[in-house]
């Protein structure tokens, strides 16, 4: 069945590699797995999740409570700040609760008494390709200092959350990150039950030393007497989401330029925000900023969005056959931090989400209308 463009596929079968790495990395390691809502929210795919992970973490209220109704198991709360007019219900959803600062864990810690309240630390050692994603860049807000820690902190956290990775691929790396975190926090460790290494680690690439983290995480967990967390985001995703577009037009300017129907900054953000080239089925990416594009040989075409930014460009590909007006062409990667980010910008048409489940059943898990795009702009309530 052909389906109408635009829609992204999430796909069961391409996701259960990564499930079952996180399974193994659970059993041999100890460690637990959360998902990072942040990253990937669409419920559609939690039945088939939640077989492999323990529960979720968020970012905000909103995801905790999704987090709680939709994915269920451990639910771990924590936000950059909270409002004092949402805490309360923040801690009715999660079982643990990570304040940002001090200053927040003062304000707000008593709404927490009953669940186990943790403490984001900032070791100042991470590991990302992008200052805009290093939480550890200078004047930071992400997390507090071990400098700034009082002396009595150890009595008032259970836990504590590191997340200083993006996209790190690099055992060597996180594995001294481990090393500055038992010397900057080695007093305080013995005092807590529970320790969240965030998000960020790509331990479910095939290439990925499974063993050498396995037992770090181990050997870590057992030498402190720590439940140890893991809240892989991209890492749970990675493969399982395409995204289907149509090519609506061919403009010419030096290089063919494919416009297709759907957009950059409306339904693959991360791409303009961090200026990388996404993988394209069936085609070879080539730089971005390459100047000689018209010059080269073979079938080379840029590919852009139809917003209207000058800028909407997903990237340029080299085709092993010309490409027509009509044909489809395939994003077979973009599961992280697409669908939780995407938007009506322009009013084009939202993709439809499609969900395939292991058993190879289809199932149209969500398909935007026009109300959609209206009601998200404006929707009037007397006051
Ligand atoms: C606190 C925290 N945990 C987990 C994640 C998930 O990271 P990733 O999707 O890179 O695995 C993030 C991402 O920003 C984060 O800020």
């Amino acid at each position: 069945m052909r389906l109408s463009t635009p829609y992204y596929l999430i796909d069961e079968a391409r996701m259960l590699p990564a499930m079952e790495r996180i399974r193994l990395v659970q059993e041999r390691s100890g460690a637990k797995c959360v998902l990072a809502l942040k990253c990937f929210s669409s419920w559609c795919a939690f039945d088939f999740m939640r077989q492999y992970l323990v529960g979720t973490t968020s970012s905000s209220l909103w995801e905790t409570r999704l987090g709680h109704e939709k994915f269920g198991g451990e639910t771990h709360g924590y936000s950059v700040a909270y409002a004092d007019d949402e805490i309360a219900e923040v801690v009715s959803y999660c079982d643990k609760v990570i304040f940002n600062s001090l200053g927040q864990l003062d304000r707000l810690g008593h709404h927490a008494a009953h669940i186990s309240v943790g403490l984001r630390l900032n070791p100042e050692v991470g590991h990302s390709g992008y200052e805009l994603s290093n939480p550890i860049c200078q004047y930071s807000r992400l997390g507090a200092r071990a400098q700034n820690l009082p002396d009595n902190i150890g009595d008032r956290i259970q836990g504590a959350m590191i997340h200083v990775n993006c996209d790190n691929d690099d055992f060597g790396s996180f594995s001294s990150q481990l090393d500055v975190v038992e010397k900057r926090f080695g007093a305080l460790l013995p005092q807590l039950k529970w320790l969240s290494f965030g998000g960020g680690i790509a331990f479910t690439n095939e290439s990925y030393p499974i063993d050498d983290f396995c037992r770090r995480l181990r050997d870590f967990s057992e030498r402190h007497s720590l439940q140890i967390y893991l809240e892989p985001g991209e890492a749970a995703v990675t493969d399982s989401t395409s995204l289907v577009v149509k090519v609506l037009d061919i403009v010419e300017n030096e290089v063919p330029t494919l416009v297709v129907d759907a957009g950059v900054e409306t339904h693959l953000l991360d791409v303009l925000t961090y200026n990388f080239t996404p993988e394209l089925f069936e085609s070879e990416p080539l730089a971005k900023d390459a100047k000689d594009l018209g010059s080269r040989p073979g079938h080379i075409y840029r590919v852009c969005g139809r917003t209207c930014l000058a800028g909407d460009h997903f990237g340029n590909y080299a085709f092993p056959r010309p490409v027509a007006i009509g044909d489809e062409l395939r994003f077979p990667n973009v599961g992280g931090y697409s669908m939780v980010k995407k938007n009506f910008f322009n009013g084009i048409k939202m993709p439809a989400i499609y969900h395939r489940k292991l058993s190879g059943e289809l199932r149209l898990a969500q398909q935007p209308t026009y109300e959609d795009f209206r009601e998200a702009l404006t929707h009037t309530h007397l006051v």
